[in-house]
């Protein structure tokens, strides 16, 4: 069912993941690592399928990712002396051997946080590091690198998003689901109807199993979950972020809509819009609108003036549970103002409209 990655170099669409592990990175450690305010004493990066940290032919793979993330932070982890922990996990003997290699500093090297690396089973991995996970006044960043569908089951999802301060990203292949849905050996860990495989497209299917694990999450939890479909060669995979924090979603979508610019969602053309750059429509004169915007975009309009999004905060949270950034929204509200269909008002479409206190703006349609 699959292939060793690290035999060739990585293929577009690893690369492609990579990037937006990468990206996200970037995003996560200045939250944690260099805001004005420290919440947290301790910060803790798991990479629970390491792999060797290379592909061997100068692409790096996670963990060299995170060690050269962690670069521009070491001032702040110093100056707030934070206590910053990076556990790299991977089962392979001759991986994990050359993972050890490729993590140790070079000579004279000091870097300031500590680094424990493992050659055991995930499940054994996971056991082990759970405990701490939870301890108060840490946050986590759980990477979940499978080859496959199996090791993230409802039990280890539930687990993980009772954590708190925990953002997690799981690399998932979900043709894998499509091809063998009834195999007793996949259905045992995605528990998907198998009618709803069948009439899914394969293209689509990630999407699928995004609304699995969001069926996961008890109907009274504040919880986000969001995808980035993934083709690689002959199979689709797909990446899932969960975050407990709308600002984690928001960080998350900015890295997908900067690799995706049309939608927001995947390395390819997921709605078969077919939209050619500098392409026109004969009618409107306009450059065409993914189906995906465009539903969006009437969407929101329709809630605003029915009333059923009435302010500013809940146009924020449909905007970002729905897959966009508040850039969409902004230009949809400036759109209705200057049509004179609402009333003109400074709206706070941000993560801090849904901090505790904050000022929330009706929204009045005319
Ligand atoms: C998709 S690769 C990870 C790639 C890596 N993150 C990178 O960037 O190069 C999955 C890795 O998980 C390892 N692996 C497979 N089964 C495992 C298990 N049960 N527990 C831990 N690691 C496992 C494989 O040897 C492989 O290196």
């Amino acid at each position: 069912m699959s292939r060793d990655i690290h035999k060739k170099p990585f293929d577009e669409g690893t690369k492609a993941k990579l990037a937006i592990f990468r990206d996200y990175l970037r995003e996560w450690l200045p939250v944690f690592i260099a805001k004005r305010e420290i919440y947290w004493n301790t910060i803790n990066i798991y990479d629970f399928f390491s792999g060797p940290g290379s592909d061997g032919f100068g692409n790096k793979g996670t963990p060299l990712i995170i060690l050269e993330e962690l670069n521009p932070h070491f001032d702040n982890i110093i100056s707030k002396k934070l206590n910053v922990n990076l556990y790299l996990n991977e089962y392979d003997q001759s991986k994990y051997e050359a993972l050890k290699k490729n993590v140790s500093p070079e000579k004279g090297d000091v870097r300031p946080y500590s680094i424990q690396i493992e050659n055991l089973d995930f499940k054994i991995s996971f056991k082990s590091k759970f405990p701490e996970m939870g301890n108060k006044g840490n946050a986590n960043l759980l990477f979940l690198d499978q080859t496959g569908v199996k090791h993230i089951n409802e039990e280890i999802f539930s687990k993980i998003i009772n954590l708190k301060q925990t953002d997690f990203l799981f690399f998932i292949s979900s043709s894998t689901i499509k091809r063998f849905a009834e195999h007793p050996s996949i259905s045992r860990y995605i528990k998907l109807n198998s009618e709803d495989i069948e009439k899914t497209p394969y293209h689509k299917i990630h999407r699928l199993v995004l609304e699995y694990y969001k069926s996961l999450i008890p109907q009274n939890k504040e919880y986000y979950l969001a995808s980035f479909s993934l083709k690689k060669n002959a199979g689709l995979y797909g990446l899932i972020f969960g975050s407990g924090h709308v600002l984690g979603i928001e960080k998350f979508l900015t890295t997908c809509w900067g690799i995706d610019k049309e939608r927001g969602e995947a390395n390819f053309d997921i709605d078969e819009d077919k939209i050619q750059k500098g392409q026109f429509d004969l009618f409107t004169n306009e450059v065409p609108k993914p189906k995906k915007v465009d539903l969006f975009e009437k969407e929101l309009k329709e809630g605003i003036l029915n009333k059923s999004l009435p302010s500013d905060k809940a146009i924020y949270l449909f905007t970002i549970t729905n897959g966009f950034l508040p850039s969409h929204a902004r230009k949809i509200i400036a759109q209705l103002i200057k049509e004179n269909k609402i009333q003109k008002s400074s709206f706070n479409l941000s993560t801090k409209v849904c901090k505790s206190g904050a000022l929330v703006t009706q929204v009045k349609p005319l």
